[in-house]
């Protein structure tokens, strides 16, 4: 419980409730209603979970039975209008973890509704809608954040540190890949993969990581992909892809990343997520492998599938504190407390007529900034529109980034005309 003193508050409204709720959103309000938030700037801050919206309730009123007074007693809504009920209650901020097509329209009432916002990655799939959030946020005063939380992995942050201080120089190019098993494409997210692919799902990550350690200017991708196993093998669905992404930097040297996801990896696969990088500078080599990452775990009867063999303790772990305590911690979860910190200095640190120009220092930070999510969702929108020609029976489309025809816009092989996706500059 929050401490009697504790005045301020941030009411928190959920939108979704499914894996990514019960891996970090979760444990993240658990801990918050149980110690609140504290900092020497904004004091002792409570962030209750006042009210969710889900498609069905069922797992909202699930969860709600089973955590009893570990959580604050919030109320689910369900349905088509679950979300404009969840805004009723009277939120200061929404996190919005619904499937990546429905995020734009959440996060776009939230915002609507004064309620600042923080959504799962991808935040959107398509400049157009960025350009709409970015501005309701701007115009409203308040902050629309995405989640990417492999920035704060802290091996991503070393990559970052030694790329910032220039001890590698220069990245020339770059492979990463994410396999998910099968169970991911077949049983949790039946609901919402038709017509959707691994790529915009797990490929936004990387996407992120390298838009944001090497910075630089996106200009070109291309992208192909198999299907057969999801759906059939003509249609719309996708069991992996494969991606590239060309960027130009100040020195006028390009570089090439390639980015390989898979939603179909058999489900005993030892890393059952599997994820690797490796990027080539000018004078080295940066490469990173969830399995050699440390520890390799085996539990007869148990791993692969109860458990995992490579079990990553950095992102989600659970444990028995050496001080007995239970607890549930990592980057996952970090990244959330992070955001809600930065919200709470916004508000609460200092005189409210200096709240503008606390708020303007926050939305300046690129990591989670939405404005600064440009490159990102161009890229996916460039994915996702190379995958649909591709489905339509165009394959090996390219988009160009900032030519003379628009911000992005596609090329299929054999045609004069290109289609443009955004007309604005990227
Ligand atoms: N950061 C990560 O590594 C990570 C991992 C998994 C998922 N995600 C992201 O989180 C989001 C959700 O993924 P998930 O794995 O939790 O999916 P999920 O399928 O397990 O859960 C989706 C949830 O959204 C709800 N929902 C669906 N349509 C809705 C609507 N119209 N209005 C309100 N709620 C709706 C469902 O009821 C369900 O609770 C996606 O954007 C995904 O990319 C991120």
């Amino acid at each position: 419980m929050t401490s009697p003193e504790s005045t301020n508050s941030l009411r928190a409204g959920m939108v979704g409730m499914g894996m990514i709720f019960d891996e970090t959103y979760r444990p993240f309000f658990e801990r918050t209603h149980r110690e609140g938030l504290y900092d020497r700037r904004f004091g002792d801050v409570s962030v209750p979970l006042v009210a969710v919206a889900t498609r069905t309730g069922t797992r909202a009123e699930a969860y709600k039975r089973a955590a009893g007074n570990a959580i604050h007693p919030f109320v689910s809504h369900a349905g088509a209008d679950s979300v404009a009920k969840m805004l009723a209650a009277g939120v200061d901020f929404v996190c919005v973890a619904s499937p990546d097509d429905r995020h734009f329209g959440a996060a776009k009432a939230a915002l609507e509704a004064g309620a600042h916002v923080l959504i799962e990655k991808p935040s959107v799939l398509r400049l157009q809608e960025l350009d709409e959030l970015v501005e309701l946020a701007h115009s409203k005063n308040r902050l629309a954040k995405v989640v990417y939380h492999k920035l704060l992995d802290p091996d991503h942050k070393k990559l970052r540190t030694l790329v910032h201080d220039q001890v590698l120089k220069h990245v020339n190019t770059g492979y990463c890949s994410l396999l998910e098993p099968k169970s991911i494409s077949g049983g949790q997210f039946a609901e919402w993969i038709v017509g959707r692919n691994p790529g915009t799902y797990v490929a936004c990550h990387y996407i992120k990581l390298i838009d944001f350690t090497f910075g630089g200017r996106l200009k070109t991708i291309t992208a192909t992909g198999q299907r057969g196993l999801v759906g059939p093998k003509d249609g719309p669905t996708w069991d992996s892809t494969q991606m590239r992404m060309v960027y130009e930097y100040d020195s006028g040297r390009d570089a090439a990343f390639d980015i390989h996801t898979s939603w179909v990896t058999p489900d005993n696969f030892p890393g059952y997520v599997e994820q690797e990088v490796q990027f080539r500078f000018d004078n080295g080599v940066w490469n990173g492998h969830s399995r050699k990452r440390g520890v390799e775990l085996t539990v007869e009867g148990e791993t692969p599938l109860k458990r995992k063999i490579t079990v990553n303790n950095h992102y989600n772990g659970t444990f028995l504190e050496p001080w007995g305590e239970r607890s549930q911690r990592g980057y996952g979860i970090e990244v959330l407390e992070r955001f809600a910190r930065e919200l709470a200095y916004v508000k609460f640190s200092g005189a409210g007529a200096d709240e503008p120009q606390r708020l303007a220092e926050v939305q300046a930070l690129s990591y989670n900034d939405l404005a600064a999510d440009r490159q990102s969702v161009a890229a996916v929108q460039a994915l996702e529109a190379i995958l649909e020609r591709h489905a339509a029976g165009e394959p090996d489309c390219v988009v160009r980034v900032n030519d003379s025809h628009g911000g992005l816009t596609l090329y299929r092989p054999g045609k004069a005309e290109p289609i443009v996706l955004y007309s604005g500059r990227v």
